[in-house]
């Protein structure tokens, strides 16, 4: 077996292990990220699209924003349409804060490109990546890489390995809670290379089910339509997409719907997981790994993110300053914006989507009263644009 030493060995990468990797060597901190896959395999999973400020923030920290602060779109609103009534959310004028548009394969591409310039290194195609005694101060991961086994001796391991990943499962059952929900729908994502139904992001909600319009350029749209978990990509002919979203978003907007040929179609479960806790000796849980959230807010990436703040700066402080009881701090520091977010977008979930017979007389009356409630307020839209660009990052104490 091939030994190799670092000071925090990160599991996956994607965005959350990127970000990490090329903050900590901007603190001189050694990192190796262990991939299971390829790197056009990691880009080749189109996902989110909507970037809050403080996600922005930590990029350009990380010397990896050139791209999306020239390419990305600032949106300083975004619109409710509930049954064809369309409900402006100005972002900006409500809270001083917008939002960046700028997709996640963009953003990771832009921070694998990083890496390399920089040298961080990074394995991808790693096989049978397994954590090891992460309760020790001798923490190592064994995998494998073109039929050669390693040992990677560390002190840390960040586990950025996305929800299917490895590191989660190294936390004993007795020490860890998951909590979940699993939602009767799916979201059907369509790209195209049209221009945009409008210059903002519409969350529609209709009788035939929620859509999102979204985008990644003026040239670029991204679509989603709320499916039964029973449909598959082949339900979907790209015509009867176009002929759905049609219907689902609001009229006058329609007037404006470029359609062609998609160049994406896939469909994702809509769920709420969370893990608790998220750090287990010298094992971090990050981002997907730790939790998810279903789609509606765009807080998964951006929740990622906040973890990947947090983390960063613990590490920090334990390499400058010695100081590694900081270290207990990283799970609930990351649990309260975590919690934040998911019910946040439980909220945007349940009150968009169409639950059919889910929902009785009574709490279909209650979701339309909430509605009502929230969008015909200025105090009520006040309290979503706070949360849909993002609540601020906690410091350590
Ligand atoms: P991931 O992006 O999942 O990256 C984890 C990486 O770890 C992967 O590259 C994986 O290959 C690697 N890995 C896994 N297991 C191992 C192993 N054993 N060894 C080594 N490497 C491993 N969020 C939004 O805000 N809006 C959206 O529209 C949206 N759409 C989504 C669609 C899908 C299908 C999914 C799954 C998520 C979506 N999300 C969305 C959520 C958002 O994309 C995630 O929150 C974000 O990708 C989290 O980044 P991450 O780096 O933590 O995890
Ligand atoms: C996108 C995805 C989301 O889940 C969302 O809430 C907004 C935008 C997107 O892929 O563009």
């Amino acid at each position: 077996m091939e030994r190799k030493k670092t000071q925090v060995a990160i599991i996956g990468a994607g965005p959350s292990g990127l970000l990490l990797s090329l903050l900590l060597n901007k603190q001189g901190i050694d990192t190796v990220i262990l991939e299971r896959v390829t790197g056009d395999y990691v880009l080749g999973r189109i996902r989110a699209g909507v970037l809050e400020q403080g996600f922005a923030k930590l990029v350009r920290e990380a010397g990896a924003a050139h791209n999306m602060d020239t390419l990305g779109e600032v949106h300083h609103g975004v619109e409710f349409a509930i049954d064809d009534k369309r409900v402006p959310i100005e972002l900006t004028e409500l809270t001083g804060e917008s939002v960046i548009v700028y997709g996640q394969v963009d953003i990771t591409r832009d921070m694998m490109e990083e890496r390399e310039k920089r040298g961080i290194e990074a394995v991808y195609e790693a096989s049978n990546v397994q954590p090891h005694d992460v309760k020790s101060d001798n923490p190592y991961i064994t995998y494998e890489k073109d039929g050669v086994e390693y040992k990677l001796e560390c002190d840390y391991i960040a586990g950025c390995d996305g929800f299917h990943g490895v590191s989660r499962k190294t936390i004993p059952d007795d020490v860890k809670t998951e909590y979940e929900k699993v939602y009767p729908f799916g979201w059907l994502g369509l790209m195209s290379d049209t221009p945009p139904i409008n210059e903002e992001l519409i969350y529609s909600k209709t009788k035939r089910g929620f859509a999102l319009a979204s985008m990644r350029s003026k040239t670029r749209s991204r679509y989603y339509l709320q499916v039964p978990l029973s449909d598959t990509v082949e339900d979907w002919s790209d015509e009867r997409f176009w002929e759905e979203l049609k219907k689902r978003m609001p009229k006058d907007a329609v007037k404006n719907l470029v359609t062609g040929k998609s160049i994406e179609k896939s469909i994702v479960p809509t769920r709420s997981f969370i893990c608790e806790p998220l750090q287990y000796g010298n094992l971090f849980l990050v981002g997907d790994a730790g939790h998810i959230v279903p789609p509606t807010g765009a807080k998964g990436l951006n929740l990622a993110a906040s973890d990947v703040a947090t983390l960063y700066k613990i590490m920090t402080r334990v390499y400058k300053e010695g100081d590694k009881k900081c270290i207990e701090q990283y799970s609930p520091i990351a649990l309260r914006r975590i919690w934040n977010g998911v019910r946040f977008s439980w909220w945007m979930t349940d009150l968009l989507h169409n639950f059919g017979d889910e929902k009785d007389f009574y709490e279909q009356r209650m979701e339309t009263s909430e509605l009502e409630f929230f969008l015909n307020s200025e105090a009520g839209k006040k309290v979503i644009a706070e949360q849909y660009v993002g609540l601020p990052y906690e410091d350590l104490k």
